[in-house]
């Protein structure tokens, strides 16, 4: 078994977005600006804004954070998008989800300018995304899509199951790893909760990439050997054994699947760190205006 090291990937990745942020201050006289706007103070959301917070610094990019509390109204959050929208001086906007009840996601993502839309949730870039046109790729599977070409994967011709078919990972995976590019070419299989035989189709996978949100749910006897393992689950426990007073779990059991597999991501230190590198690329690609 070999590990899909997210921690050195991302470090090698962001050391290029560096000198290219860099190049872009010079030529302009700014940096790349991402804006992220955070409703409540959900424990999880917090932890993933602050981290990409800090690594547009690290990167060299300017950071903003917008906070409101739970009690905003979508009509003052939507008031705010569009005034961000206005700003030639932003490059990236994104808004942490899960949203409070009373705000509608998809209203939302549709007020967010597409071409400031780097977490590529706008229907825009996701009906670019299906017809293989230049768009900003969602961050978590376009980190996975640089992890695997960081490692050189080959992934043409093979069989990868999807397991879980959000909006932010399953859907978006299932339709670029079967795009003609690379990575990609495979024969794709997406499964989710209402998938019968799950346990029969992911043992025919060569690439499982398990996004379904629990717990060690991808078990060793699930896993044809040889299989490459991308885990995208962050799943927190209160632990306290840990100073964060949690710990993190995969969807995939680790300790007994990795035995089996070539290539295997651990959690924490995979898929998560490639996350913030796919948000880092798409705001960088939006400032040179390689996109839109
Ligand atoms: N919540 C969980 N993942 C994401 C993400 O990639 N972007 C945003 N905006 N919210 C999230």
């Amino acid at each position: 078994m070999q590990l899909l090291d997210g921690k050195f990937a991302s470090e090698h990745i962001k050391t290029q977005i560096a000198e290219e942020a860099a190049d872009f201050l010079e030529s302009s006289g700014r940096k790349p600006h991402l804006i992220a706007i955070l409703v409540g103070n959900d424990g999880g959301s917090e932890t993933y804004v602050a981290s990409k917070m800090k690594n547009c610094e690290k990167v060299g990019f300017k950071s903003s954070l917008v906070r409101y509390d739970t009690s905003v109204t979508e009509a003052e959050l939507l008031e705010k998008i569009r005034e961000i929208n206005a700003d030639a001086e932003v490059d990236g906007l994104i808004v942490q989800l899960p949203l409070p009840k009373h705000i509608d996601p998809e209203k939302v993502t549709e007020t967010i300018d597409h071409r400031k839309d780097v977490d590529g949730f706008h229907p825009v870039n996701l009906g670019r995304m299906m017809r293989n046109l230049p768009c900003f790729i969602p961050a978590t599977p376009y980190g996975i899509l640089l992890m695997l070409e960081a490692y050189q994967i080959d992934t043409a011709g093979k069989h990868c199951v999807v397991v879980g078919r959000s909006n932010i990972v399953g859907s978006p995976m299932s339709i670029l790893m079967a795009r003609n590019a690379n990575p990609g070419n495979c024969t794709v299989t997406l499964t989710h909760s209402r998938t019968k035989d799950l346990k029969e189709i992911v043992l025919q996978a060569d690439i499982i990439v398990a996004a379904i949100g629990k717990k060690n749910f991808v078990t060793a006897d699930m896993v044809k050997p040889g299989a490459i393992i991308i885990d995208v689950g962050i799943n927190r426990e209160t632990s306290t054994l840990t100073k964060s007073g949690y710990k993190l779990y995969g969807d995939v059991d680790f300790e007994n699947v990795a035995p089996k597999a070539s290539w295997i991501t651990p959690v924490p230190g995979g898929v998560g760190l490639m996350t913030i590198v796919g948000l880092l690329k798409n705001t960088l690609a939006s400032a040179k205006k390689e996109i839109y």
